[in-house]
């Protein structure tokens, strides 16, 4: 597992000779096309577009992205207004394109971009693609869990299916304003749910169908829904999730604190579970199939603000309540269109699959509504990535002829370990651009999702960006520009990266640091719900001027992007993020546990584990019947994707005298680092960690 986390760039020896003086162009930018193009040739770390695929590409060059982006950092409201025009606006926006507040030190946080406009995001992915003449081209092929189960909806349809909900979600007191939260798996009915909630000006918060219960319960005692759209059950490969049990569970435990939903919404997944089965609560559920299909199939629009709040996306911190992501209408339409379309080069003809769950915010930006702001056809798929066996992804492909492929590297990593002959027993030819997300890509896996999957045709887009970024920041731009196997390259138009020491001050040419985020883009969150302190403490206080993202970051000589991993205490799992905090909260919920520190630690197919130091309760023995419920204990308080991989048994904890613990010193036991500790003469008690490498496997 060496280069798992690659974390320094791969140097290419001979670039720091040549080509100091750059042209007048790029005299402006850390980005050197003389460097490029002598480069371009020369080393096999580099990996160059083909030429047939640069010639079709929206952006076919590094001299054309610079001229694009020249002008994005230059006349921001000039290059994001042109953009905006070409979207349906009811009213545009008044004078200023944007405002912007980003200086802690000049007071409140302010992000705007086209106030006063007044728009809509579901007219502008359905209605809008409708009346250019493409109603009837596909806009989802959903794709079940058992091979042979599918669908597929086009504009039309979905358009008429949105406005059924929509009229379903008003006729039951759905205001503009209000918030729905969905929970559901990857059915059609999400990105319906969503569409419909955006037409009516209602706020989705879409929660994860792996969440707990109590993850629930949070979400809903903070954001206060009116309705509740769920189904009863789902399949997942071999298993069968009952849902609707833990929107049950959950309901109940929030009305008992004062929240009260008046109704669940609850389509019926037969394929999973029959209706007679499922538990009900009259008078507060209702089947989706019940009600939906008797409402009109036209709803008029609730026209917004460009500044009217879009959705909530709960994400972990550093601390142990999840934060209520608020993204706004208009820039982040603007700009998840705009990713999409360049990032992937999509062109109308494109097949699209992006095996993110809608429960993300890959799945909200770039399942729903950058594809369909483009009018493209998108792949939905309900099941897991590995069933019936480790071919189905390429099957798929095969099945809808996918042309943009957008993954994760855990995915890759696991398909990588399962062998080649999954991947090439299927043609795969219609594929022209695969795309990464979520964590740091592995040279390795890099390389093998380039030759095995994409048989070393289709560009590779790594892109980094974040819940709280609302769309892609730095992205390679396919055909621009030769990849470097495990770099995200570039900063997407109008993104401004710097990397910054830790007093804050902008790093130059080859650097390693902390990764913030220069002025405004449009598709930057607003706030977090109901906090905007926390909002302006978390990512702005750090860096005076900045957006600080919390993840670190080196760029090389040439100017590419190479992250290394967040910086504070989130772990990455698999491309999920989770808040060390909230683990330990999870695991000291449990009766017999007196104190828990919970670090990652690399893995193999995961990138991070979670590794758990925990303390029993005086006078309880450590045993394997512990350690289990230990870990139920956090399934049942966050999720199964949370559940810890290492329970490992800490009599002790290494703290300094002023009781903090120390991490630094976890971490490397965890990961057996162990003649890298450190100075450990500042603990309280330095025999602790003696104590702890004795009990590491035990
Ligand atoms: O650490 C970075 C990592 O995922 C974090 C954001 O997580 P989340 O808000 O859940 O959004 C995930 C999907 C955008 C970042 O702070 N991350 C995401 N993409 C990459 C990445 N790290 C390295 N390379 C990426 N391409």
């Amino acid at each position: 597992s060496g280069d798992i986390f690659r974390s320094r760039p791969v140097m290419v020896n001979d670039l720091t000779t040549t080509h100091h003086h750059l042209c007048h162009l790029e005299s402006t930018l850390p980005y050197k096309l003389s460097k490029l193009k002598a480069l371009a040739t020369a080393d096999d770390d580099l990996v160059l577009p083909a030429q047939d695929f640069s010639q079709q590409a929206h952006v076919p060059s590094f001299e054309k992205y610079l001229e694009m982006y020249k002008r994005s950092i230059e006349d921001p409201a000039g290059f994001w207004s042109e953009i905006a025009s070409e979207f349906y606006w009811k009213k545009k926006w008044g004078q200023e394109v944007y405002s912007e507040n980003l200086d802690i030190t000049k007071g409140k946080i302010n992000i705007e971009w086209f106030k006063g406009g007044i728009t809509n995001i579901c007219y502008n992915c359905l209605d809008k693609n409708i009346n250019s003449g493409n109603g009837e081209k596909i806009a989802i092929h959903w794709e079940g869990n058992e091979p042979g189960v599918d669908g597929f909806l086009t504009y039309n349809q979905l358009l008429d299916r949105v406005c059924q909900l929509a009229n379903c979600l008003k006729d039951n007191g759905v205001k503009k304003g209000d918030s729905v939260i969905i929970y559901l798996p990857m059915l059609m009915e999400l990105p319906i749910a969503m569409l419909a909630c955006a037409r009516i000006g209602a706020v989705h918060s879409v929660v994860f169908a792996g969440f707990s219960a109590e993850s629930l319960v949070q979400r809903i005692m903070d954001c206060k829904p009116k309705i509740v759209i769920t189904c009863n059950a789902v399949r997942r490969g071999k298993k069968v999730i009952n849902l609707k049990d833990i929107v049950d569970a959950a309901l109940a435990e929030s009305s008992q604190n004062g929240i009260s939903v008046g109704l669940c919404l609850t389509y019926a997944n037969e394929s999973a579970m029959k209706k007679e089965a499922t538990k009900w609560q009259k008078g507060r559920d209702v089947w989706w199939q019940d009600v939906v299909s008797e409402y009109s199939t036209k709803c008029d629009v609730e026209w917004v603000d460009a500044e009217d709040p879009l959705f909530l996306l709960y994400t972990s911190g550093s601390t142990g309540k999840p934060k209520g992501v608020l993204h706004t209408t208009g820039g982040y339409m603007i700009y998840t269109a705009t990713t999409f379309k360049y990032a992937f080069d999509h062109k109308p003809s494109d097949i699209y699959w992006c095996t993110a769950d809608c429960g993300w915010i890959t799945g909200h930006s770039y399942v729903a509504y950058g594809p369909l702001l483009n009018g493209a056809t998108v792949v939905v798929y309900e099941g897991a990535p590995n069933y019936p066996d480790p071919g189905r992804c390429w099957d798929i492909v095969d099945k809808y002829k996918v042309t943009l492929f957008y993954t994760a590297p855990t995915l890759v990593r696991s398909l990588m370990r399962d062998g080649n002959e999954y991947v090439t027993r299927y043609s795969r030819k219609s594929l022209r651009v695969l795309g990464s997300v979520g964590e740091p890509i592995n040279p390795s896996a890099w390389r093998w999702f380039f030759n095995v999957v994409g048989d070393s045709r289709c560009p590779i887009s790594d892109t980094w960006w974040q819940t709280e970024t609302g769309g892609f920041m730095i992205t390679p731009l396919p055909g621009a520009w030769p990849q470097k196997p495990g770099s995200a390259t570039f900063p997407f138009f109008g993104v401004q990266p710097v990397i910054v020491d830790e007093k804050g001050k902008e790093l130059e040419g080859e650097c390693s640091g902390y990764l913030c985020i220069k002025s405004s883009w449009p598709g930057a969150f607003r706030t977090l719900y109901g906090d905007h302190e926390r909002y302006e403490t978390t990512y702005f206080s750090a860096f005076p001027g900045y957006y600080f993202s919390g993840d670190g970051c080196s760029r090389d000589n040439d100017g590419y992007h190479w992250l290394t991993g967040r910086v504070d205490d989130v772990i990455n799992v698999s491309g999920h993020r989770i808040g060390t905090a909230e683990v330990e909260s999870a695991l000291v919920l449990h009766p017999q546990c007196a104190e828990a520190a919970v670090v990652g630690v690399e893995h193999e197919v995961k990138g991070q584990c979670i590794y758990a130091f925990v303390t029993p309760n005086e006078g309880v023995a450590y045993s394997e019947d512990l350690r289990k419920s230990l870990v139920v204990s956090v399934r049942t308080h966050i999720g199964a994707f949370a559940a810890p991989d290492k329970i490992h048994w800490a009599p002790g904890l290494p703290k300094t005298r002023s009781g903090k613990i120390m991490r630094r010193i976890l971490r490397k036991i965890a990961s057996r680092q162990l003649d890298e500790l450190g100075d450990t003469s500042t603990l309280a008690d330095p025999n602790v960690v003696d104590q702890l490498i004795a009990l590491a496997d035990k």
